[in-house]
């Protein structure tokens, strides 16, 4: 009898943990916290991404409208999509405004890596 009253606890634990998973948007898309944190720093770093200058984004303390906003880019654009944006916007509209970070090597690989797990969080 108590051994069978422990197995249904464990049982519905485990089945309760499998319900939080699948409830959680971002199954999909997993992100890594720290490395999306330290994208935010180069980011947000005027000398580095200066991301805000043209885009708005939660919690932006300035809103660009140059570019579109970045919230919810997620949605719509792949991890391989904003990595290619930041590394060289001009691929997808030659005529874009938006710095080719990349190909001009004012951000390195690593550092757009960051970039784009952070702008996954927006
Ligand atoms: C000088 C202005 C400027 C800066 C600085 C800039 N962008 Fe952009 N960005 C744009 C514009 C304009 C677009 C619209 C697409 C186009 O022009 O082809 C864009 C598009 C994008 C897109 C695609 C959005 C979509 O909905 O399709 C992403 C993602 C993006 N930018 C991320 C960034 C990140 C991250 C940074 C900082 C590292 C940054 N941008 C810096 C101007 C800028």
């Amino acid at each position: 009898m108590r051994k069978t009253a422990k197995f249904l606890t464990t049982a519905s634990a485990a089945l309760m943990l499998l319900g939080t998973a699948a409830l959680t948007p971002t199954t999909a898309m997993a992100v890594d916290d720290e490395l999306a944190a330290a994208g935010k720093k180069v980011a947000e770093n005027r000398k580095k991404g200066n991301c805000f200058t043209c885009h708005d984004y939660t919690g932006a303390h300035l809103a660009g409208n140059m570019g579109p906003p970045l919230t919810g880019v997620s949605k719509r654009l792949s991890r391989q999509q904003i990595f290619n944006q930041i590394f060289d916007a001009t691929k997808a509209n030659p005529n874009t405004t938006m710095p080719p970070f990349g190909k001009h090597e004012v951000l390195s690989k690593k550092e757009i890596n960051a970039i784009t797990e952070w702008v996954l969080t927006l």
